[in-house]
């Protein structure tokens, strides 16, 4: 079927295997992009199997995430893809800003991910400036999605995402719900260019909040959007969705100023270790 009008959110696949990609197009009708990670394109089958054969080097990894990036765009031309740079406590300013370039050459209008720091965000002001699409990705705090704005003020509505974790605040007690709820309504104050993206999405309730309150986007993994579409929800108005009540701790909204980005407190512990995750994840395909 053709997406439902009554659907604002935009759909896409958290994966990075592009034989997801194509059962999830055939089994929704469409599909309006895709959102991959190191983590994600470490667990692709054939990428475990050349690690596996102990064929795989720093550089020829990358090959193989062009061909993955690739073949996601050949089965969802007009998608939006987000790719993500490597990215540790050792990587300089220069070496994720030429990364991000050579990222943003693989196809036009793809997405280069990167991470919520002060490398990451000092990047995204620069590569924003040269008229490339970026996804800031491992945002747990309001005031991360702050400096995300302030940093990338001048861009084009559509060029920059912001990537809120729900999933990984709710592992930690925190109902991350709550983040989204809350960067939505200060992006709406602001009359904010970035485009939220719900990410670490893990439940029908997740998915249902980001519906029900229009998050411009929402990416998810292939189970849970299967489950979505046979209980019928692709069928349901988003303004009758139903949340369910939570009892883990809420976060309160605050009220930002709008300043310079570095002004804002961007540490977040989360952040750090999802970095950490991803660089780990990614060295393991070719540490043998
Ligand atoms: O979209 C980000 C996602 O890939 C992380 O999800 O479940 O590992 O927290 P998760």
């Amino acid at each position: 079927m053709n997406k439902p009008e009554y659907i604002k959110t935009q759909i896409f696949l958290d994966s990075g295997d592009p034989a997801e990609t194509k059962i999830l197009f055939e089994k929704l009708g469409f599909l309006d992009g895709q959102t991959t990670n190191p983590s994600l394109v470490a667990k692709n089958p054939e990428i475990q199997k050349l690690k596996n054969d102990g064929v795989l080097t720093n550089e020829s990894i990358w090959v193989e995430y062009n061909k993955v990036a690739n073949d996601i765009k050949n089965i969802i031309p007009s998608g939006s893809i987000s790719v993500e740079v490597y990215s540790d406590d050792a990587t300089s300013f220069e070496t994720m800003c030429e990364q991000g370039r050579i990222l943003s050459k693989w196809f036009s209008g793809i997405y280069v991910k990167l991470p919520i720091t002060h490398t990451g965000i000092s990047v995204a002001k620069v590569l924003v400036s040269e008229g490339i699409n970026v996804n800031m990705t491992l945002c747990f705090s309001q005031d991360q999605a702050a400096a995300v704005h302030s940093a990338t003020k001048g861009a084009k509505k559509g060029q920059v995402y912001v990537s809120p974790f729900v999933g990984r605040l709710d592992d930690i007690g925190i109902y991350g719900l709550d983040l989204i709820g809350n960067i939505l309504k200060m992006y709406k104050e602001w009359g904010s260019h970035v485009s939220v993206l719900g990410a670490s999405i893990r439940s029908i309730d997740h998915v249902n909040y980001c519906l029900k309150n229009e998050a411009e986007i929402i990416t998810a993994p292939l189970a849970l959007w299967i489950k979505w579409e046979e209980e019928g929800r692709l069928l349901k108005l988003p303004s009758d969705l139903i949340i369910s009540v939570t009892d883990k701790k809420q976060i309160d909204y605050l009220e930002l100023e709008q300043k310079n980005w570095e002004e804002y407190n961007i540490k977040h512990d989360l952040t750090d270790k999802g970095l950490e995750k991803f660089a780990t994840d990614w060295k393991s395909l070719f540490s043998k």
